[in-house]
């Protein structure tokens, strides 16, 4: 349980911040990806899988596609809920389409999702552009499933720059 804002001051950091999540998910793991156009989602998806065990070529946007399925050291569903507008036209989806419970699932755009989730365990990160190279990211989770994530970024100087 907790909540955690940091600035990822590079690409080097977005990275450095996927691969301690990566360490600390397990299967049924739901990471919610919010925030506007260019803010970071997919570069930290890809960051993430990479961490996840897989290629990082393999990992693209689904923006047109809503669903990219990845195998990694777990099955990885890397969705994208951009282009569906309302709650209506996620009806066209069933939750196993979207959801994974054998592996990870990443979630850009997540807003429409809620409706599936139940007490899955979630984690939320909230990325701002704050100038070019800088993003400012908020973690937060209700789940103590987590809870090594915010001890280590509380504790630990994992960022060289902060
Ligand atoms: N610290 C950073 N973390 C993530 N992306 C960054 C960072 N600095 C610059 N960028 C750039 O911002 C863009 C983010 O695009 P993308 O990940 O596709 O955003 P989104 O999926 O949120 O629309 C990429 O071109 C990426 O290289
Ligand atoms: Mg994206």
């Amino acid at each position: 349980m907790g909540n955690h804002i940091i600035n990822l001051n590079s690409l080097n950091d977005t990275d450095i911040l996927a691969s301690l999540i990566a360490k600390n998910l397990f299967s049924k793991s739901i990471v919610l990806l919010w925030g506007e156009m260019g803010s970071g989602k997919t570069t930290f998806a890809k960051s993430l899988c990479s961490g996840l065990g897989v290629q990082t070529e393999k990992v693209t946007s689904p923006t047109y596609t809503i669903a990219n399925i990845y195998q990694g050291l777990l099955p990885i569903f890397h969705i994208d809920l951009f282009r569906l507008s309302s709650s209506q036209e996620l009806e066209d989806f069933d939750r196993n389409d979207l959801i994974t419970d054998e592996g990870i699932t990443i979630v850009e755009w997540p807003k429409l999702i809620l409706s599936f989730l139940t007490d899955e365990p979630l984690i939320n990160l909230k990325f701002e552009t704050v100038s070019n190279c800088t993003r400012r990211v908020e973690l937060e989770s209700n789940f103590q499933d987590f809870d090594k994530i915010f001890t280590i970024l509380k504790k630990d100087n994992i960022f060289n720059n902060n």
